[in-house]
């Protein structure tokens, strides 16, 4: 099959959270079983990857409603999958992927609806037709929209469109506007297609004109059709569910694994952990933390947002530092009440608890392998990379009992000793504190049952290949071949 990945994020170009992680490996496994795969994304002003891009000749047509536009086509390969991007400076000669200093660029929707319009004037221009364009989250979401035009370029009319929800919390809003500018007719504006409320709801277009549905967990799958997980789009959902399937992420082992990760200052595997010590010694170096490699470490690494929980940890932490005999180490950014509640706890306890803010791809990786536990208290978590890699990097996760966070972590059971996280089910002040003090218990107490909690966490197989097989089904059952 010709498969093309449309998507706004793509690892290491282009990267604000678990998207930009997905996309390469799953693309290379489904090239593996022999599928033509490419990828496209915008040309972004911070991708500096230039230089080692070939230009493919000629400005590129784009058909917008209005008039059309010129672009320049950009091609290189990564992982030998050709990843090409879509210049056009208006739009994306830009700092940041969807917005800077924690605000949303004003014209996000006329950004991505116009990368949407060049996907689909890229296959004419190179004269390759997908048969699939697996499109991800709502900065693509326009384009099975745009393929159910008959005025789309005769070279995509057998090609199938995909989507995948990521997250359900971003729809991304347009005026009626969006339409004229794209292409689309007047009749779209309408609840049955791309109107909601008074305006475009560019996720509620996809769910109605995607051909097939995917979603990161199974668990996910499930919980988007309630109204308590659908964020007002379940009732699509539920119209939609025959074509809904979860289907789990995995974790790229060629970036995420101890034994061969170029960022950590030791490696270390199940077999020979030795070396998780000296990352563990390290990161408390570099963090300031005080030095004892006895005291369990708590590493967090996560986008500062409502969906993560993280006020939660905010609210009980204090607490924990005081009882328990725990150092934190925290990663991320976004909300600026959360950065500073976090950097407040930390002016307070000094030597037990070290927060960085901002991305740090490089400490995000010695934080999997310098813990002892990883704590993840998200709201809801599609799927949830984070646990996956700290679990195969030793660090025990500490998950809230949602989406992919269920089916990737299984709960310490103290009667066979066995599990390879903790999960709690309600998502309370007191359930996390309970839930870190039996973690920290068990650590110090059952030191037997951690270590064999460990092993069975490193020795998990997230690996792609099980996934990709299943999205390869997918495919061919929406192009009628299954
Ligand atoms: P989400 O996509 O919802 O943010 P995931 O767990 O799927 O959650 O993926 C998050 C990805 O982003 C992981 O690779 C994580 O390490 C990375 N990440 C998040 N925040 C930071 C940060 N501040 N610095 C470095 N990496 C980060
Ligand atoms: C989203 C979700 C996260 C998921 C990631 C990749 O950002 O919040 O749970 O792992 O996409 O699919």
């Amino acid at each position: 099959m010709k498969i093309l990945f449309a998507t706004s994020e793509c690892s290491p170009y282009a990267k604000v959270g678990g998207l930009g992680d997905v996309i390469p490996p799953l693309a290379a496994a489904l090239k593996k079983m022999g599928h033509d795969v490419r990828i496209v994304l915008p040309k972004y002003g911070s991708i500096n990857y230039v230089s080692r891009c070939e230009v493919v000749e000629g400005p590129m047509i784009i058909n917008m409603g209005y008039g059309t536009e010129f672009a320049q086509l950009l091609r290189t390969k990564h992982r030998n999958i050709p990843v090409y991007f879509i210049e056009f400076d208006r739009y994306f000669a830009r700092h940041g992927i969807y917005g800077e200093f924690g605000h949303g660029y004003h014209d996000n929707w006329e950004r991505f609806a116009f990368f949407c319009r060049a996907v689909l004037d890229m296959g004419p221009f190179l004269n390759w037709a997908p048969d699939i364009i697996h499109t991800n989250d709502w900065p693509t979401g326009i384009i099975p929209a745009l393929l159910s035009l008959h005025t789309k370029p005769n070279i995509l009319n057998d090609t199938k469109s995909i989507f995948t929800i990521h997250n359900m919390a971003h729809h991304g809003y347009a005026s009626q506007d969006l339409l004229r500018f794209t292409g689309l007719y007047d009749h779209y504006w309408h609840p049955f297609a791309m109107e909601a409320c008074g305006a475009i709801n560019v996720m509620k277009g996809a769910l109605q004109f995607a051909n097939k549905i995917t979603t990161v967990s199974k668990t996910y799958a499930e919980e988007i059709k309630t109204a308590e997980y659908g964020h007002g789009l379940d009732n699509v959902l539920k119209y939609r569910a025959k074509d809904l399937v979860g289907i789990c992420n995995g974790v790229d082992t060629d970036v995420w694994n101890p034994a061969i990760d170029k960022f950590l200052p030791e490696n270390f595997s199940a077999q020979s952990i030795g070396g998780k010590k000296t990352c563990k010694q390290h990161l408390q170096r570099e963090l300031g933390l005080s030095n004892d490699s006895n005291i369990p470490i708590f590493g967090v690494v996560s986008r500062f947002f409502h969906q993560k929980g993280l006020d939660i940890l905010c609210n009980i932490l204090p607490d924990v530092l005081r009882n328990m005999n725990v150092q934190f180490s925290v990663l991320g950014s976004g909300d600026q009440h959360l950065e500073w509640k976090f950097q407040d706890i930390m002016s307070r306890f000094g030597g037990q608890v070290s927060v960085r803010i901002g991305f740090d791809e490089q400490l995000s990786h010695l934080i999997e392998a310098g813990s002892d536990f990883f704590v993840m208290p998200s709201r809801y978590e599609p799927c949830g990379l984070n646990q996956m890699y700290s679990m195969i990097y030793g660090s025990l996760p500490i998950v809230h009992a949602t989406g992919g966070l269920i089916d990737t972590v299984d709960n310490y059971d103290e009667l066979t000793g066995t599990g390879t996280g903790f999960i709690f089910n309600d998502l309370t002040d007191s359930a996390l504190y309970n839930t870190i003090g039996w973690a920290c218990a068990t650590y110090y107490d059952r030191p037997g049952d951690f270590e064999k909690l460990r092993q069975s966490a490193m020795k998990k197989d997230f690996s792609w290949a099980k996934s990709a097989k299943e999205y390869e089904k997918i495919y061919l059952a929406t192009m009628g071949k299954s």
